[in-house]
């Protein structure tokens, strides 16, 4: 029976009942609005994880939904029609040698570089733990006739990881990647669009995830990739599992369907020599390792810069056909406008993105500072801090998340301490934060 909501308010018991379900409702969106700032970096699950290379398997047509947790990077070059190119070989040989291995010259890149992202910032140079990261990465393009080909995946990004003590030279044989993540990209023509344009045909995401173990574990297949996103509130050294897919979507545009390739950002690994990593500045160690210096000047520097900026470029197409107004796809034209001539490092201050008006002269030392403890994540998490509207819009939020007694999953950053001088810049900065 329909009872018209006017009549049943005249009823004061009924009156009392809907102000007892309003204060619920205000308790339970409390709750969910609290939930919704429960601070880790999401990190999936085996069981979805398992679910998911199945469906991957038998999609792409890559080993069989049974037999794909056996695969090796070996199986991986080789579906792409690389037969002859084994895990050690993608691992261990030099750039050089990787990129005359297919039909074409362009059909490989690779490239090794400083990895701060990766690294356990718990950790500061000096301390016993403190371990600098590395990574290597392979790009191939599938050959002609190849299984990958005619299942419309077009390339493979290999991603390498690996870390060395204070002092080591990176990327020795003995020095295994601990686990080595991979994108397999498909076809343009063949990705959903986004809403609200509809195509039938096109019913492939924009990334599919893959994660091979360390090779002397035997290189197989794993389901999470193990690292320190959120260090400070873990015991031990600090590390748990991140599940594929949501746990790397996470950071790769947070859209199951329409994940997107994170430019290399050559200019934040600059920019941390010049903070947290003084040491390894002293050094001399070349960030951009294949050119064994970090002079912008010398051609060795150019052609390994180079070798990057053509990733850039394929990373820039990928991002903004999979979302072009994320931040990340934002930052990652920017990296184009800024880099396009200019192989050299830029602050932070001049490769500030989104509407106007953007971070100024002025706040340039607050940008630094959530440059270093903020944007491992918040490059691509939510927001990024080099956008200042999106930055703005959360201020009184940011606020809350530095409080020193914030709660764990609210406190931020979640992976370090954040050094008193640095809370209050913020704090005092984001109470008077105005447009
Ligand atoms: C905390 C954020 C974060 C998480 C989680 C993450 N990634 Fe990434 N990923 C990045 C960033 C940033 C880069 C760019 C390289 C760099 O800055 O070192 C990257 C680069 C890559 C690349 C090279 C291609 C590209 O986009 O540049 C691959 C492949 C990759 N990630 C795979 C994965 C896989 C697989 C997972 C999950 C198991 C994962 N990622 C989880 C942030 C993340
Ligand atoms: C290691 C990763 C990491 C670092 C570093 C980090 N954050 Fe976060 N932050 C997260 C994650 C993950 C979330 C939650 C996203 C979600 O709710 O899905 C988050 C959420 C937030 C939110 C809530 C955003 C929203 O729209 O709900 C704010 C504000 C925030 N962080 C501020 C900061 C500030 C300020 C810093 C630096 C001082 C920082 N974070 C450093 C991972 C990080």
């Amino acid at each position: 029976m329909h009872i018209p909501l006017r009549r049943l308010l005249q009823s004061r018991s009924n009156r009392l009942y809907l102000r007892r379900f309003q204060r619920s409702l205000i308790i339970v969106g409390l709750g969910l609005w609290l939930n919704r700032l429960h601070a880790d970096v999401p990190t999936g699950s085996l069981s979805s994880a398992k679910k998911y290379y199945k469906s991957l398997s038998e999609k792409l047509n890559y080993s069989t939904p049974d037999k794909v947790s056996q695969t090796t990077l070996t199986d991986l070059a080789a579906y792409l029609g690389y037969t002859n190119l084994t895990s050690t070989n993608l691992e261990y040989d030099d750039p050089e040698v990787l990129m005359g291995l297919g039909a074409d010259r362009a059909d490989v890149l690779a490239s090794r570089f400083f990895a701060p992202k990766i690294m356990n910032v718990k950790f500061k140079e000096g301390d016993k733990d403190f371990r600098l990261g590395w990574r290597k990465l392979v790009r191939l393009r599938s050959q002609v006739g190849s299984p990958a080909k005619s299942n419309s995946i077009v390339a493979a990004v290999i991603l390498f990881n690996t870390f060395t003590s204070q002092g080591a030279i990176p990327f020795a044989r003995s020095n295994e990647s601990v686990n080595t993540q991979v994108m397999l990209l498909p076809d343009p023509d063949k990705i959903r669009r986004p809403p609200p344009q509809k195509d039938n045909d096109a019913t492939m995401d924009s990334a599919y995830w893959l994660d091979y173990q360390n090779l002397s574990s035997g290189g197989r297949l794993g389901y999470a990739l193990n690292a320190s996103f959120d260090a400070n509130e873990l015991s031990g050294v600090g590390n748990k599992d991140y599940f594929v897919p949501e746990g790397c979507v996470a950071c790769h545009g947070l859209n199951p369907q329409r994940p997107l390739l994170n430019f290399l950002d050559t200019d934040h690994w600059f920019d941390r020599l010049e903070n947290d990593f003084q040491k390894l500045k002293d050094s001399g160690l070349a960030l951009l390792f294949d050119a064994g210096t970090n002079d912008p000047d010398s051609p060795k520097y150019r052609q390994a810069f180079d070798i990057i900026a053509k990733f850039n470029l394929e990373a820039d197409k990928h991002a903004k056909q999979a979302q072009p107004f994320h931040d990340e796809t934002l930052a990652s034209a920017k990296w184009q406008e800024l880099h396009s001539t200019n192989f050299a490092h830029l602050p932070p201050i001049q490769r500030a993105i989104g509407p106007s008006p953007q971070w100024n002269k002025n706040e340039k030392n607050v940008l630094n500072t959530m440059n270093q403890y903020c944007y491992r994540c918040h490059g691509t998490v939510k927001f990024s801090v080099f956008n200042r509207t999106n930055t703005f819009n959360r201020r009184a939020l940011i606020v809350g998340s530095l409080a020193v007694n914030a709660k764990v999953g609210i406190k931020m950053p979640p992976d370090r301490d954040l050094p008193d001088d640095k809370r209050e810049q913020l704090v005092n900065f984001f109470k008077s934060f105005s447009k």
